[in-house]
């Protein structure tokens, strides 16, 4: 079940069904004031919209409200006063801190889901986690004015939040160790160069250019969008042959379960 807006607000979050056309959703991260600086509580919201997505969504776009797209974990959570209305941060040294993360990841994982495709507005900063998020898109999406940073090991963490599979089969390992361990930032053209991004349109463009893509990923059918989703995913972790024998399985399947609708 979609979550209640009023659930959602309180995390920092918001969801518009049908937008920015019929079959798509769009999710707002909506903290503008701190840079969409992403909570625990929004963690759960996100994975909560992902489990309760309405049926039919076949596109899932992700914003941020105001100038940036996420300024990463809200750093108040580092801090003892840690952030009001929020749980402190587990010891991450400590028992249970792997399931805690793997809760956190849900946030994250579910818009690879091949029933979607997921795209990611970039506008402003998209920092540790925030970029992270980009990551777990199946497309991004930037303004001209973005610029993405992968800050944790500045902050003596590793990228938990299922970023760097995703980092690493964008930009190839090399690339990615220099991204992670320098915590450099990258302009929009940067991330255009290296496959970061798959669009970047100047900053008032963004959102007619997420719309126009979003309308145009909707006229593919959804079980071949499924399917072909599902069959280039894979493609990474197979050879040749075990790809050619997944495409085959894929297109009969896809034929059989036309004639069986
Ligand atoms: N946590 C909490 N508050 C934040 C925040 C964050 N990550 N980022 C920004 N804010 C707050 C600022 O403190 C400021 O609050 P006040 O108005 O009360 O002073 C407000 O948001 C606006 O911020 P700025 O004035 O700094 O806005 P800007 O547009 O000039 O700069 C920015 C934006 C470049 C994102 C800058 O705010 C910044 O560098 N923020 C910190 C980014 C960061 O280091 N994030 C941690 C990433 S690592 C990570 O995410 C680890 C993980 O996965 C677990």
């Amino acid at each position: 079940m979609t979550p209640a807006p009023a659930d959602l607000t309180r995390a920092g979050l918001s969801l518009e069904v049908g937008q920015p056309a019929p079959g798509a959703v769009t999710v707002t991260l909506s903290r503008a004031q701190r840079r969409n600086a992403m909570t625990p509580s929004m963690w759960r919201g996100l994975a909560a919209i992902g489990r309760g997505l309405p049926e039919g969504t076949r596109v899932v776009v992700i914003r941020g409200a105001g100038p940036s797209f996420s300024a990463g974990i809200d750093l108040r959570l580092f801090t003892p006063d840690g952030v009001p209305g929020e749980e402190p941060l587990p010891d991450l040294a400590g028992p249970g801190a792997e399931d805690w993360i793997a809760a956190c990841q849900q946030a994250f994982t579910w818009l690879h889901d091949p029933a979607i495709v997921s795209i990611a507005a970039v506008r402003g900063h998209a920092i540790g986690a925030g970029f992270q998020l980009a990551l777990a898109c199946d497309l991004r999406v930037l303004a001209d004015d973005a610029r993405l940073c992968l800050k944790e090991a500045a902050l003596g963490l590793v990228p938990d939040l299922a970023g760097s599979k995703p980092l690493v089969d964008i930009v190839g390992l090399p690339r990615a160790l220099e991204l992670a361990l320098t915590a450099r930032t990258v302009t929009a053209a940067e991330a255009q160069q290296l496959r970061l991004a798959e669009l970047v349109v100047p900053a008032a463009e963004l959102d007619g250019a997420v719309s126009d893509l979003a309308a145009a990923l909707l006229t593919a059918d959804p079980a071949v969008s499924r399917a072909v989703k599902e069959l280039l995913a894979g493609a990474p972790g197979r050879t040749l042959p075990e790809q050619a024998a997944a495409e085959r399985r894929a297109q009969v399947t896809l034929q059989r379960s036309r004639i069986s609708r």
